[in-house]
């Protein structure tokens, strides 16, 4: 392996009085009020805290410049008035009109005061968590174990000298809550290790360099965590990929000494083995395709891409991390759902065996592609994974992919394009609303199909012309030709918020951001409970 691990800091529960724990820093929340006189006002948690200064808190968060707002970090040195020696209150932004803040804001609160506090080792979170777990107050507590452990994520990166002024990631947080031991809330804990590792893994792979993450190497770390997760792996060399008709994959790859992959993995629920169909309730158990773009670096291959900005097409595989490290996942959490990864894996070069504009491709389904740009190299990958997909017959295919800049033109840097089946699609944005990662539905218009008809081929690979009108589009219109007729299916473009090129903030940091692997796991928990 070469690709560093980041370890998150460890989190565990308690439901102790903050004013008497001996942590290094003890964080609250702050929320902003409206009307005179009363401009701040302390979220709940901070009862005790509020009590040992005697009142005069709200005045000297005020007077340090705390307002409130979402996200804001303000830190009082305690002197001796509680037993932690530094206080950080955290804007959680007005006052929420239901009984708790939203869960995101929470998230992203949680993380700020994380990162604002590199350099102390030991964190104790009083952030409003109501006592009742089961509802509402299950998603604040999620909320704020997964913000605490993301907050810390940080690559660090291939520099020699030690950095005197890199602070290190807090080590230990405390989160109290109120039913600390009950079943409910340490489920909750656990969870949040599983799925912040899941994001972090993703992070760490997008955040590798492409020289130390070629094809093959990235389908053998896959293909080990995979395995000692438990999972099934199958793993299809160039050879393998020759003998079963994958041009796509290969036409991308072969332009790289570094040859292409195809990684295959299988989770099966507890009790119910591959063609098992154990029950739960009266819904049998589904079976689901997840399928990731793995493209290691992406210089756009003949059809090269301008230098500016390039050395980002590094990250052009976060669908395939996100992908493998949500089947690593998966086999912790243990959903009653049969789920199957397909993970296509090349690096887009030029050299003399590089494909060129104008080849027709013959792909696993027998289509026949029409090249016009080497640089829409994902849907040549993915067209082959989605078909060899399809051949397993799920009952829901979910595809993820860094697709097109379109997308990045049309929703930003922060909004996924969800295109496929509606029902699905709706079913996959209302599983990223619900984790903080939103996406937006678009059409597949079958006028965009119409530009794609090709003079000496099945399908052009992009629109005539290379019109760049509805580009995201082309992507969706082109996938759709892979999968098998009446089966729901949804691609999820991630090309703007796999990666975050801004300065830090709320749980991202500069870099590979882990979307949409949260996105994913609510699906396959929708998927698993509703059917
Ligand atoms: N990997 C890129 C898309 C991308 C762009 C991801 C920006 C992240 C940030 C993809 O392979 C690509 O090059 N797409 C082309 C498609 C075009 C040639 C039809 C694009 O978006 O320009
Ligand atoms: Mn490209
Ligand atoms: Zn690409």
């Amino acid at each position: 392996m070469t690709t560093p691990t980041t370890v998150l800091p460890t989190l565990k529960l308690a439901d102790t009085d903050p004013a008497d724990l001996t942590v290094d820093a003890i964080v609250i929340g702050v929320h902003s009020q409206e009307g005179e006189g009363a401009d701040l006002l302390l979220a709940s948690g901070a009862e005790s805290i509020a009590a040992a200064f005697d009142g005069k808190l709200t005045a000297t968060l005020a007077l340090l410049g705390a307002t409130g707002a979402a996200g804001e970090v303000t830190k009082v040195a305690t002197m001796g008035t509680i037993a932690a020696p530094v206080l950080v209150a955290v804007g959680l932004g007005a006052e929420p009109t239901g009984a708790a803040p939203a869960a995101e804001t929470l998230r992203r609160s949680a993380a700020a005061a994380i990162r604002s506090l590199a350099g102390t080792k030991t964190v104790a979170l009083a952030l409003p968590l109501s006592d009742d777990t089961e509802d509402s107050g299950s998603h604040a507590l999620r909320a704020v174990t997964e913000g605490a452990a993301l907050g810390a994520y940080r690559f660090t990166g291939y520099k020699g000298k030690p950095q005197p002024n890199r602070k290190d990631p807090v080590e230990t947080v405390s989160v109290l809550v109120p039913d600390a031991w009950e079943e409910a809330a340490q489920g909750e804990l656990r969870r949040a290790g599983v799925v912040t590792s899941a994001v972090a893994r993703t992070r760490d792979w997008v955040n590798t360099p492409a020289n130390m993450l070629r094809p093959p190497g990235f389908a053998e770390e896959i293909s080990e965590a995979a395995s000692k997760a438990g999972l099934d792996v199958e793993v299809l060399d160039e050879v393998a990929l020759a003998k079963g008709n994958y041009g796509g994959i290969l036409a991308v790859g072969m332009g790289s000494e570094a040859r292409p992959r195809l990684v295959r993995l299988t989770y099966s629920p507890p009790g119910g083995g591959e063609g098992a169909s154990p029950h739960v309730g009266s819904t049998p158990t589904k079976k689901l395709a997840l399928i990731g773009k793995g493209i290691t670096f992406d210089t756009g291959g003949v059809s090269i891409k301008p230098a500016q900005g390039m050395w980002e097409m590094k990250s052009d595989m976060s669908g395939a991390a996100a992908v493998a490290s949500v089947m690593i996942a998966l086999s912790e959490l243990k959903p009653l759902v049969q789920v199957s990864a397909y993970i296509p894996i090349a690096e887009n070069m030029l050299s003399g065996s590089a494909y060129r504009p104008g080849d027709v491709v013959t792909m696993r389904n027998g289509k026949k592609v029409e090249v016009l740009n080497t640089d829409a190299e994902g849907r040549m990958i993915l067209g082959d994974a989605i078909a060899r997909a399809c051949e397993d017959n799920p009952d829901y295919l979910i595809e993820t992919s860094t697709l097109t800049g379109g997308q990045v033109i049309a929703l930003g840097k922060k909004i996924a394009g969800v295109m496929g089946a509606e029902e699905l699609c709706a079913r996959a944005k209302a599983a990223g609303e619900s984790v903080g990662e939103p996406t937006w539905p678009m059409p597949l218009p079958e006028e965009i199909r119409k530009s794609m008809e090709s003079d000496v081929a099945d399908i052009l690979q992009v629109s005539a012309g290379m019109e760049r009108a509805g580009h995201m589009l082309q992507g969706g219109v082109f996938l759709r030709e892979f999968v098998t007729e009446g089966l729901p299916w949804v691609h999820i473009d991630i090309a703007g918020p796999s990666f975050h090129s801004g300065e830090p903030t709320g749980y991202w940091s500069k870099g590979g951001t882990g979307v949409p692997v949260r996105t994913l796991l609510a699906l396959v928990d929708d998927i698993a409970s509703n059917g």
